[in-house]
């Protein structure tokens, strides 16, 4: 029988290698390619336990996940074995850690665990810069040692995975950045008409709850919550004689400031990314309601994308709840009975009851991102 000593045959370790850079190379989140590479290295030299680390410039550390839902680990650049081996670009491989000085006995002290043997190997980006490093600690074998075939594997583990680390980092760079712009043109739309403060990220995490509870997977209602906070964006071309009237507007300041979804739709809808495409339906029919009494359209019922129907939603929710230049928040109550009562009308039925089974939620995103009351330098 097999044991748990026993090194492994060829065909298990290109079955341990198939089986993660598959895995791997179809991963999109660093997060779980952190643990499918770590995993990996693990099995393919049987370590009790491997560790990806990643440089962090900005902070002059290195981070890691460990687990699923565990907060990330962060160490100081330079530290113990894995430091010194992205300092210098070359593998360890330490029979015993107690005898080496850049061990770091302090943290075994701590965590209570025994560092015995130790493996360390840098990965190099495509420009030739380090961008980590893999790192194993104790050997599970009878002799407890790690070997230098062991090295060659992690090193072998680290080639193999290291690429599609990279791609996944660049990744998520860009995905964050397109993000951060987004929220920024979401709140320029936002600011024009004085509505402060966190209003286009309420109404994208009210989007996101909504979404998930109508039964949108993960990532598409990640898609929609990045997609709803550019809802108003048109409102850069209305004047703002016309978004900061603190009165009731005419009939013909009315029919100007609908536009509004027209003009966002124009902007956005010639993008042939699918984010900006789902950003222009939602610009265009966030105000459309459910019996067709909206506008611009007057599209009902389901002729009215979902995305639409969902950001009316949240965006009305938010909205009454927050003072604006021509009226003040409403009490809670009050704003729950309307979208109850708007229930078929200007709601969609379907969004409506998710929102009221997804309440609590929302109030508490609601409370996370509570407008800051202005200071009184602010008023002057
Ligand atoms: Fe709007
Ligand atoms: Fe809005």
């Amino acid at each position: 029988m097999e044991s748990l000593y026993d090194e492994l045959s060829a065909e298990q370790m290109l079955r341990i290698i198939f089986n993660y850079t598959t895995k791997i190379a179809n991963e999109r989140n660093l997060q779980r390619v952190l643990i499918l590479m770590a995993d990996m290295g693990r099995e393919m030299i049987r370590a009790d336990r491997c560790t990806v680390w990643i440089i962090d410039h900005s902070r002059g550390e290195l981070f890691t996940r460990v687990a699923h839902g565990v907060e990330e680990l962060r160490v100081p650049l330079g530290s113990g074995f894995v430091g010194h081996s992205i300092a210098t670009g070359k593998p360890l491989l330490i029979e015993n850690a107690a005898e080496d000085a850049r061990h770091n006995e302090e943290n075994d002290k701590l965590t209570g665990y025994l560092t015995r043997t130790v493996i360390t190997v840098p990965f190099v980006g495509s420009d030739g810069q380090i961008i980590g490093a893999y790192q194993a600690v104790n050997k599970l074998a009878a002799n407890g040692v790690f070997s230098r075939q062991d090295l060659e594997y992690l090193k072998l583990a680290a080639s193999y995975a290291g690429k599609s680390l990279e791609s996944v980092m660049l990744h998520e760079e860009i995905a964050s950045t397109q993000r951060e712009l987004i929220l920024a043109l979401g709140e320029i739309g936002e600011n024009r008409s004085k509505e402060t403060g966190y209003h286009v990220k309420r109404v994208a995490e009210y989007s996101y709850i909504l979404a998930l509870g109508l039964g949108f997977t993960q990532s598409e209602a990640e898609h929609l919550k990045m997609a709803s906070p550019m809802h108003d964006i048109g409102k850069i071309a209305i004047p703002d004689s016309i978004l900061q009237k603190p009165g009731k507007l005419t009939t013909k300041e009315y029919e100007l400031m609908k536009t509004h979804t027209s003009i966002g739709y124009n902007m956005l809808g010639n993008s042939k990314r699918e984010l900006l495409q789902s950003a222009a339906y939602i610009a265009h029919q966030h105000h459309e309601k459910w019996d067709g009494s909206g506008y611009p359209q007057g599209l009902k019922e389901q002729d009215i994308h979902l995305y639409g129907r969902i950001t009316a939603v949240a965006d009305v929710f938010d909205a009454l709840g927050s003072d604006r230049v021509y009226k003040k928040a409403w009490e809670l109550e009050r704003i729950i009975a309307l979208m109850k009562e708007e229930r078929g009308r200007h709601f969609d039925p379907s969004v409506i009851d998710v929102f009221f089974a997804q309440l609590p939620s929302l109030l508490t995103i609601r409370e996370q991102y509570r407008d800051k009351l202005p200071s009184p330098s602010e008023l002057a």
